[in-house]
């Protein structure tokens, strides 16, 4: 029997008569090894990640003995070495049982998570414990906003307690990022262009957000409203449009294509997008006009937008969203991107 089957069973052992601890263990043991095969971890740190799991409330037991209660920091001090002291007997390395005793000694404190096995038992920890608890969405969302950080922990919290609108949104933050590493060059353009051109802006990161609904804790963020970004083009993919409107405006191809005295536009493809703007869908956004060089795409804005003093728009990427005053992109980064705007009324 190999050691964590070994690990599996003495910790069965452990909790023996208490179906409810094994129970709650052997969860947690499954999502954390779910998450490290996810997020794509070595087989070394999975093993980690599983002894840790399957241990990582062995103090509980010793608590309730010793002092007749189990909060969080008796449970911590008293199954650090316990669990060390399991995995040595299991024949687990002196280096992995020490570090898999330093997880189940701060399992319970989030403030200082120094790596991504001590993340993802946390994670996996509360991907149980929402649920045993019966947790309001509430507590659950808050839950997600501050603790959850792997994308493979995030997905599996949303997809089992049916949160679609919920994503992870940076604090916010004044003007370009400091480190830029891991950034793309197209979006690390944009907080050139704007710094160049003196034009303030306040940003917030954010995962892709998948609906329009999760757009509304950007803006919240933000505090702006939604402008659509919509890239069309005619017929027979001649001219190319970069329409702005208020987001919760529909639109209508024919009123547009009447006041643009053109024939019944429609949405241009990516390939475009890509070739013009420089921007995958999802992103599109008035900063793209400064990768047109040739003037190809032509901007309309509706004039609602020209009424709002700040417009919200990615950096040329949908993991970012800046906010900065109408006029200064209008009147201080059109110009410099050599576009002009043509008012439009929906
Ligand atoms: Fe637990």
């Amino acid at each position: 029997m190999d050691k964590e089957h070994k690990l599996l069973e003495r910790m069965t052992d452990w909790y023996s008569g208490d179906p409810a601890r094994i129970q709650h263990f052997i969860k947690v043991y499954t999502f954390a090894k779910e998450i490290a095969y996810g997020e794509g971890l070595d087989e070394a740190q999975t093993e980690l990640i599983g002894a840790a799991a399957l241990v990582h409330d062995i103090g509980i037991k010793i608590a309730e003995e010793k002092y007749g209660r189990c909060e969080g920091p008796l449970q911590e001090k008293e199954g650090a070495p316990e669990a060390e002291k399991m995995l040595l007997e299991t024949g687990y390395p002196a280096d992995v049982a020490k570090r898999v005793g330093y997880l189940v000694g701060h399992h319970h404190t989030y403030t200082d998570i120094d790596g991504i096995d001590y993340q993802i038992l946390v994670e996996s920890d509360f991907l149980v414990n929402l649920f045993e608890d019966k947790s309001e969405e509430k507590t659950i969302r808050s839950v997600l906003r501050k603790i959850f950080v792997t994308g493979t922990g995030r997905n599996l919290c949303r997809t089992m307690f049916g949160i679609k609108d919920e994503i992870w949104i940076s604090p916010l933050y004044r003007g370009r990022p400091e480190d830029v590493s891991g950034r793309t060059p197209r979006e690390i353009a944009v907080y050139d262009l704007l710094d160049k051109l003196n034009i303030a802006y306040e940003r917030v990161d954010h995962e892709v957000t998948p609906s329009i609904e999760s757009c509304h804790g950007v803006d919240k963020k933000l505090d702006i409203h939604i402008c659509k970004n919509l890239f069309l083009c005619n017929r027979q993919k001649t001219d190319f449009y970069l329409l702005l409107m208020p987001g919760e405006k529909p639109f209508r191809t024919k009123d547009l294509s009447k006041q643009l005295g053109c024939a019944r536009l429609s949405f241009a493809d990516a390939e475009h997008m890509e070739q013009y703007l420089g921007i995958h869908p999802g992103a599109v956004s008035i900063m793209g006009l400064m990768n047109d060089t040739g003037n190809h795409v032509r901007l309309l804005v509706d004039r609602e937008v020209l009424k709002t003093e700040y417009i919200g728009f990615h950096p040329c990427v949908n993991t970012s969203s800046l906010k900065a005053k109408s006029s200064d992109i209008f009147e201080k980064f059109l110009p410099a991107v050599g576009h002009e705007m043509t008012v439009v009324e929906l």
